[in-house]
């Protein structure tokens, strides 16, 4: 048996940042090393995402893990052991075949990315190095561009506003550590104005500041001002959407149908572009996730022809982290850049495979994390180590996305990871 070999893969259960349980993986291998890793959780998901396996019924709301904890403790622990936890690919192929399922249905998605990247973790244990080194196999690593929430919506906020992130990106920052001082400047600002102005109450599932705002465009105006406030230029601090159009929007028939609750408008898909493309013009967008819903491809493909010269244009649920899903919407100019998030694959080499796609399609990537978080920080070494060139994590407060942030700084210090900054971004054509 070889250092690397799995003797033991072992699941729990752990709760995530919502309060809710959610899978770790722990796995020892020959030689003594161990690798943990965690399940992130999304509240706003894409249709074809990888399944996130819960027991049902009326227990914790339904959302139990207990299921999929015993199927990293039985199957998928049956499966690994003896395995070599330095190929990768070959764990991720077995754990796909075990499942034998498109998208991870029966083993759950949150089992199966638990017990990937603890079989990460556990091969850069034994290799003794920081998994963003492991990860990057001697190639080009890299500081990501953060892209920082202010506010929360959407989903993550009751619905209070119906767009769910309103973030910023510090573009005049020149490295990863100005960036996140840049970030503290605005969310505290914004925090201030929004106070004084009788429109707080209190921060969102990610950190950001829940917004007691009369309309959602009030975001957009209250968001230029924090960065003003703060002291910014929009060269410097540009401001980042996601609208999580699903969930408010449909397609049926071909035509699209998106009711903005908060403004009590209802749009079709071209009511939908012509308002996000006012408010490019009004306000310092420079990035715009999912504008549309994940069944509006005709939509996606004219927001792209109008915008995508002067916009990042991410797709998140209507890619869901999918290699072929990513080659296709390029093909087609759906989108200029994708989002890419571990547990909508549900294995580490699925996401990677989604991510080098996007980067051979011409995309800009973003690796992300979820609204539902742990302490687990592995993508911001994924971030790094696959040059990826930007980090989602949610906001500026709360320590599930702290940890993230500030496990960046200590790898920024190493100086082996050059800060990418706006490069980052699409270019403009
Ligand atoms: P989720 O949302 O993690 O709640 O699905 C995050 C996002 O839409 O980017
Ligand atoms: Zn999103």
């Amino acid at each position: 048996m070889t250092d690397a070999a799995i003797t033991r893969v072992h699941a729990r259960r752990v709760w995530d940042s919502r309060g809710r349980p959610t899978v770790e993986a722990e796995v020892t291998l020959a030689d003594g090393s161990v690798g943990r890793g965690i399940a992130p959780a999304g509240a706003s998901r894409g249709s074809r995402e990888a399944i996130d396996l819960r027991d049902g019924g009326a227990r914790l709301g339904g959302l139990d893990v207990r299921q999929a904890v015993a199927n990293v403790n039985g199957e998928i622990a049956r499966a690994l052991a003896g395995r070599n936890a330095h190929d990768q690919a070959a764990i991720d192929a077995c754990l796909i075949a075990l499942d034998g399922t498109p998208n991870k249905a029966r083993l759950g998605g949150n089992a199966t990315i638990a017990a990937s990247l603890a079989v990460l973790h556990s091969s850069a244990a034994s290799a003794e190095e920081p998994l963003w080194k492991r990860v990057s196999e001697g190639g080009a690593v890299s500081m990501p561009l953060p892209e920082i929430q202010i506010f929360g919506g959407g989903a993550h906020a009751g619905r209070r506003v119906d767009i769910q992130d309103f973030m910023v990106m510090a573009l005049g920052a020149t490295s990863f550590a100005e960036a996140l001082e840049m970030t503290a400047e605005v969310y505290l600002a914004a925090g201030s104005l929004m106070k004084a102005a009788g429109k707080l109450a209190g921060v969102a599932d990610e950190g950001g500041w829940w917004p007691v705002f009369d309309a959602n465009e009030e975001a957009l105006t209250m968001l230029t001002r924090a960065i003003e406030h703060a002291g910014f230029g929009h060269d410097a601090m540009a401001i980042s959407l996601d609208i999580a159009a699903s969930e408010f929007g449909t397609v049926a028939h071909g035509a699209g149908r998106y009711v903005l609750g908060l403004d009590k408008r209802q749009l079709d898909t071209s009511g939908m572009i012509d308002m996000l493309g006012s408010w490019l013009d009004a306000y310092p967008i420079v990035s715009i996730e999912d504008p549309l819903a994940e069944d509006d491809e005709a939509g996606l493909v004219e927001f792209t022809r109008r915008y995508g010269a002067r916009c990042q244009i991410i797709g998140d649920d209507y890619l869901v982290t999918n290699a072929a899903r990513i080659e296709h919407a390029a093909r087609i100019g759906a989108v200029n850049s994708a989002l890419i998030k571990l547990n909508q694959a549900g294995t580490v080499t699925e996401t990677k495979a989604a991510l080098d796609a996007a980067k051979r399609s011409g995309l800009s990537a973003l690796v992300s994390a979820r609204s539902g978080e742990t302490e687990d920080v592995s993508i911001t070494h994924l971030a790094i180590g696959w040059n990826a060139g930007q980090l989602k994590v949610g906001s500026f407060a709360r320590s599930e996305r702290m940890a993230k942030w500030n496990e960046a700084l200590r790898i920024e210090e190493t100086g082996l990871a050059p800060f990418v900054g706006k490069s980052a971004l699409p270019r403009k054509n």
